[in-house]
């Protein structure tokens, strides 16, 4: 994967080995609920899966940002499959707002791309205005929303 400047200096590129602490500690920042050692489980697992990509935004040597994707068979709203699946996006605070999440994305797309999918899927929060508005601002719909639900068995 090629690696994308930025007017401001940040670069994209695949994530790899060398950056699993700070993208461990990335994944903690976006999952209030993240275990260290579960996320740093799962992203070797992501390392070691050709159908799954995690790309990192870098300002100099920091870890800013990162996106994940896998593959998924079908998704909710899509009538093509398969489908590139956005796992995973955050942007440092210190960061937004200056189109590193837009490059995370469009990391994505080159990749899903390149595994012949033509849709895109993702999914957030309903109560994630910022999220919402950001999907949709850079190119996606809203499909679906859905209602959770738990009983005691
Ligand atoms: C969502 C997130 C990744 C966006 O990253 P970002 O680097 O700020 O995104 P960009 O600067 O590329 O913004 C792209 C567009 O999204 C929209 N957008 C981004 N943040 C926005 C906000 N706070 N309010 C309204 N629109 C917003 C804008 O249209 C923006 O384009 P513009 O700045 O040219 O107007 C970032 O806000 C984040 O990490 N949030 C916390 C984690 C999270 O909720 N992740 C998504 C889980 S699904």
């Amino acid at each position: 994967m090629p690696e994308s400047d930025l007017s401001s200096g940040v670069v994209i590129r695949a994530l790899n080995k060398s950056d699993q602490k700070a993208w461990v500690a990335a994944r903690c920042s976006l999952w209030a609920d993240c275990s260290p050692e579960q996320a740093a489980a799962e992203v070797v697992r992501i390392l070691d899966d050709n159908d799954q990509l995690a790309v990192g935004a870098f300002d100099r040597a920091a870890l800013v940002g990162f996106a994940e994707y896998s593959l998924h068979p079908h998704a909710i709203g899509c009538t093509t499959g398969p489908v590139a699946y956005l796992e995973a996006w955050w942007v440092a605070s210190s960061h937004r707002r200056g189109g590193v999440g837009r490059m995370l994305i469009d990391a994505g797309v080159a990749w899903g791309q390149s595994k012949g999918c033509s849709e895109l899927a993702s999914d957030t929060w309903i109560d994630n205005a910022i999220s919402d508005a950001a999907h949709r601002s850079l190119g996606f719909e809203a499909v679906d929303r859905l209602i959770h639900y738990r009983r005691t068995i």
